[in-house]
């Protein structure tokens, strides 16, 4: 027994003698102290031992344990310290070198500037509402003064969508007024081609006087071009009270024009036709580009064409369930997407929704 133990002692300083990786260390570790190792043979065959002879090899045989575990411990350590220097000396690294700027991203450019028109209608008491996206009929045509035969419809190319009754429940679409729920076809869904029906929207639960205005997407069944684009959005403003006119609206869109594009914006208004509004008009603003110099962009005259606009049409009130009388309002529709193209010199609407990191990186 005294012999194994001197055996085990000589062969285990011999075996951690020219140690210098951890892992031999390890292996080193498992012979002599693991479940299996030379150790754990001693100590089973403490059993077979009288007793008073086992005492004393057991005393001897815990006492090696403690200084193959102490001598590994200290062995460790040095392999340690050794293995993290040359590390050290491999892999430098030099703590003020300056480092990698993450990438950040920013606001959509038409996400600014809805930000910047809420801001300036906010400051004149103006709200902000919203309305679905996927619109009934009712609402977008009907209730705006658009009956379903009127070629009116012809100025929106429209996109329409399937629709079950259940759909229609679930999205809490129902109309509301009893006239036209005879009407089965004022409940098909499309996809709004204007803001105008969250006119109707916010009318049939609130009353006046109003101040709203509405950003938000809209959508047209048509061809692409520089300048139209299937999605896009639109502002729509509403102001109705009992002495509402022409002149509150002229100034209140001058106001806003000057303040969104820093600098003083003429406008001049054109007869128009649009089936909500009597009258209406065209809103023309002097050229952002040339300061009515005349340019290309406004083909040598001056101004360009903005947005359509008018005196709100008793019929839409009534829609609503207001009563006209008394009562009047102004109405405008301005293409957000327009708005931008104009304020940053942007060429083709279509860039908005390219996803070209290239044209983005620029606002
Ligand atoms: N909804 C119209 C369009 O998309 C724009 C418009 C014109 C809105 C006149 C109005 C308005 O509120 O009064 O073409």
């Amino acid at each position: 027994m005294m012999h194994d133990l001197s055996a085990i002692q000589t062969s285990f300083q011999e075996a951690t003698a020219g140690i210098v990786s951890l892992q031999t260390l390890e292996s080193v570790r498992i012979a002599y102290l693991g479940r299996k190792g030379a150790l754990a043979a001693v100590f089973d065959a403490l059993k077979n031992l009288p007793p008073d002879e086992r005492r004393e090899a057991g005393e001897k045989a815990n006492a090696l344990r403690r200084e193959i575990e102490q001598a590994l411990a200290e062995k460790k350590s040095v392999l340690e310290r050794t293995e993290h220097e040359s590390i050290l000396k491999k892999e430098w690294l030099d703590v003020t070198r300056p480092g990698v700027k993450p990438l950040r991203g920013h606001l959509h450019p038409l996400t600014k500037i809805t930000r910047d028109i809420v801001a300036i209608f906010s400051s004149m008491g103006f709200a902000v509402a919203e309305g679905p996206e996927a619109e009934t009929e009712h609402y977008n045509f009907d209730a705006l003064n658009i009956p379903a035969d009127h070629p009116a419809r012809d100025m929106w190319d429209t996109f329409w969508l399937q629709s079950s009754q259940k759909e229609i429940t679930n999205h809490k679409l129902q109309i509301p007024n009893k006239s036209q729920k005879s009407n089965p076809k004022s409940r098909k869904l499309l996809l709004r081609t204007h803001t105008s029906p969250v006119q109707i929207r916010y009318m049939e639960t609130h009353q006046p006087p109003i101040r709203i205005i509405v950003p938000g997407r809209v959508y047209r069944y048509e061809a692409t071009d520089a300048s139209h684009d299937v999605q896009f959005m639109q502002v729509e403003g509403l102001m109705a009270d009992t002495n509402v006119s022409v002149a509150n609206f002229k100034a209140v869109i001058q106001m806003f024009l000057s303040r969104l594009f820093h600098t003083q914006i003429e406008i001049r208004l054109r007869p128009s036709y649009f089936p909500f509004t009597e009258p209406s008009f065209e809103v023309d603003i002097s050229c952002t580009y040339c300061r009515q110099k005349g340019c290309s962009i406004c083909k040598q005259s001056g101004w360009l064409e903005l947005m359509g606009a008018g005196m709100v049409h008793p019929r839409v009130f009534k829609a609503a369930g207001w009563n006209p009388k008394n009562i009047a309002g102004f109405a405008f529709g301005v293409g957000i997407d327009r708005l931008a193209l104009m304020k940053y010199k942007i060429p083709d609407i279509r860039l908005f929704r390219s996803g070209d990191l290239r044209f983005l990186k620029q606002f």
